[in-house]
């Protein structure tokens, strides 16, 4: 069977990852792509006009195959008086300290995932990529016709299964190491916790799919050991943080800056389990007053928002991988020079 990722004519078998909330900025999707790698634009959080308009400047910058990278959406959570006073009282002093209103907090927690879904079948990309659960079988059929493939993303081999069943093109192994959200399917079930190696090859033997490696890879020896394990690409995020194109922002930039980074998964900004460097908000709040997601994203939002405008790290919510060492702030295309230069 021919390698579906073969299809897209990449030069380097890497996927640099949808990194939503800011960093997966349209100059580094276009840099990535550019270079011969596969640039992701993370449109989890992103209106339909908004993924349109992402899409477009991409286009504009190149015309090399790039991903979109959704969040399946699950019902959406019912929260009772009580769990939102909880939440109030638990923040009310950051909300003091940043000078913000009260909260005005209230269904729906996230946009539209149809809407999302259409703007994403209008734009047509070379990649539909996707996190926390399978594509329901309709819009599966749907995303097919069209031509896109399909990649969803697997914690566990169990889910890994799953997503085979469901009918997608290739699957992304991320190891507990990997920074940002957990794809874990279940919105409310603990994390497994499994690393990148023991879920390669655990996945790898019954695998009729490529796998795709992601989780803490920061350096060309660890693409090598990857691939050489049987991985058909490697998909790295926090290596492309710092990168000259990324969105991220400054305050976020300087937490990035120390070379032994301190993260761990934490619940506290958006309700799911994601891997992000040790901060105020994150060892201050208590986990038991974090709402479910995606209701507690929405219940952040300002505050991370204030944060930012103040330069402040305390209150962000810092995603990293495990993988430590000096971060790349030259351009993405030097970084996939150097991991791929013999
Ligand atoms: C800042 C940041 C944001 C992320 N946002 C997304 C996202 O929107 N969608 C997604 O599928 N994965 C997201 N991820 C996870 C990546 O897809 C990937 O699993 C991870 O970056 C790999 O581990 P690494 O960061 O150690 O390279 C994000 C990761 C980071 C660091």
């Amino acid at each position: 069977m021919q390698d579906p990722l073969a299809r897209l004519g990449l030069k380097h078998p890497l996927i640099v990852a949808s990194m939503a909330g800011g960093p997966s900025s349209p100059e580094l999707v276009i840099a990535s792509s550019a270079a011969g790698a596969l640039g992701s634009i993370g449109a989890a959080y992103s209106s339909p006009a908004a993924i349109t308009e992402f899409v477009d400047k991409v286009r504009a910058g190149t015309d090399r195959p790039f991903a979109i990278n959704l969040f399946i959406q699950h019902p959406q959570p019912q929260i009772d008086a009580a769990t939102v006073e909880r939440a109030v009282a638990a923040t009310a002093k950051y909300r003091a300290e940043l000078d913000l209103p009260a909260p005005q907090f209230a269904a729906p927690y996230e946009e539209d995932f149809d809407q999302q879904f259409e703007a994403v079948l209008k734009a047509k990309p070379a990649v539909l990529s996707f996190v926390f659960g399978a594509l329901p079988a309709e819009y599966m059929r749907t995303a097919r016709k069209s031509g896109m493939l399909i990649i969803g993303t697997a914690t566990t081999p169990e889910e890994a299964e799953a997503l085979e069943e469901s009918g997608v093109d290739a699957i992304t192994l991320q190891g507990f190491e990997a920074g940002g959200h957990r794809g874990i399917f279940d919105p409310e079930a603990a994390d497994s916790e499994i690393g990148l190696w023991d879920l390669l090859t655990r996945t790898l033997p019954k695998a009729k799919l490529p796998l795709i490696a992601a989780g803490g890879i920061m350096t060309a020896v660890d693409i090598r050991s990857v691939l050489a394990m049987g991985a058909s690409a490697v998909q790295m995020g926090t290596a492309f943080l710092a990168t000259a194109e990324a969105g991220t922002s400054a305050a976020y930039r300087a937490a990035l800056q120390g070379t032994e980074r301190a993260t761990r998964t934490t619940r506290a900004f958006s309700g799911r389990f994601a891997r992000g460097i040790e901060n105020r908000f994150m060892n201050e709040l208590d986990a038991a007053a974090a709402m479910p997601f995606p209701a507690q994203n929405k219940f952040t939002r300002d505050i991370r928002g204030a944060s930012a405008a103040k330069g402040s790290a305390d209150f962000l919510s810092l995603w990293a991988g495990t993988g430590k060492g000096e971060l790349w702030q030259g351009s993405a295309a030097d970084l996939i020079e150097k991991l791929f230069a013999d």
